[in-house]
């Protein structure tokens, strides 16, 4: 697929399932670190959660669901403890965050979502599903310490990657003129 039909026509896929080759996750992977990023500071790091390690990550979620919520009921324990099996592979995108005379958090915070970006295209152009997934628990501390993820750094979200199972969906194309317009003074 060329560059402009990928960035014109990228879509998520929330129902992923099978695998991801190593040589189709790999370019994905170099996709995110080309994000452009100011000062190069390389303001990102991920998790590669697959595996069994989805069921960890469930039960990480549970937890926090429940220290949330100590009223909840075990269907929503479960529904929680579900989520990550909804796909082959995650990725925990995390967000470096670093003290810095001219790159402010923001900054590094955008250029870590580039990265994301960047790999949800990479995907798409190799024909892999993947969706950008956050929720409470990518801003729950109980999970981001069982992760050991620094109280420094931000989950920027759940890169669900997988292959696309069913029809993809249609979405209407955008009008550039309600979104563009020139500014002269
Ligand atoms: C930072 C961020 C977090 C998101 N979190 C969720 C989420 O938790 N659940 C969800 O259904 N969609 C979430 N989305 C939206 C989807 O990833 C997706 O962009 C949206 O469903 C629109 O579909 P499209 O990408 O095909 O246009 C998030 C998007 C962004 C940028």
């Amino acid at each position: 697929m060329d560059t402009l039909t990928a960035l014109h026509s990228r879509i998520s896929s929330p129902r992923l399932t099978g695998e991801v080759s190593e040589e189709h996750l790999r370019n994905i992977y170099k996709a995110a670190l080309r994000a452009p990023d100011h000062g190069r500071l390389k303001p990102w790091r991920f998790l590669i959660i697959k595996g069994d390690g989805r069921n960890k990550l469930g039960d990480l979620f549970a937890q926090a669901a429940l220290e949330e919520n100590p009223e909840q009921t075990a269907e929503m324990a479960e529904k929680a403890r579900s989520k990550p099996l909804r796909a082959p592979i995650i990725l925990v995108c995390i967000a470096k965050v670093v003290e810095h005379n001219v790159v402010p958090e923001i900054e590094q915070i955008l250029s870590c979502g580039s990265a994301v970006q960047n790999m949800l295209l990479a995907a798409y152009a190799q024909g892999v599903g993947a969706m950008w997934r956050t929720g409470g628990m990518a801003y729950n501390d109980l999970v981001k310490e069982g992760l050991e993820i620094k109280t420094s750094e931000k989950i920027i979200g759940y890169l669900y990657l997988g292959q696309i199972d069913g029809r993809s969906k249609n979405v209407p194309v955008l009008d550039v003129d309600e979104y563009f317009a020139v500014w002269d003074g």
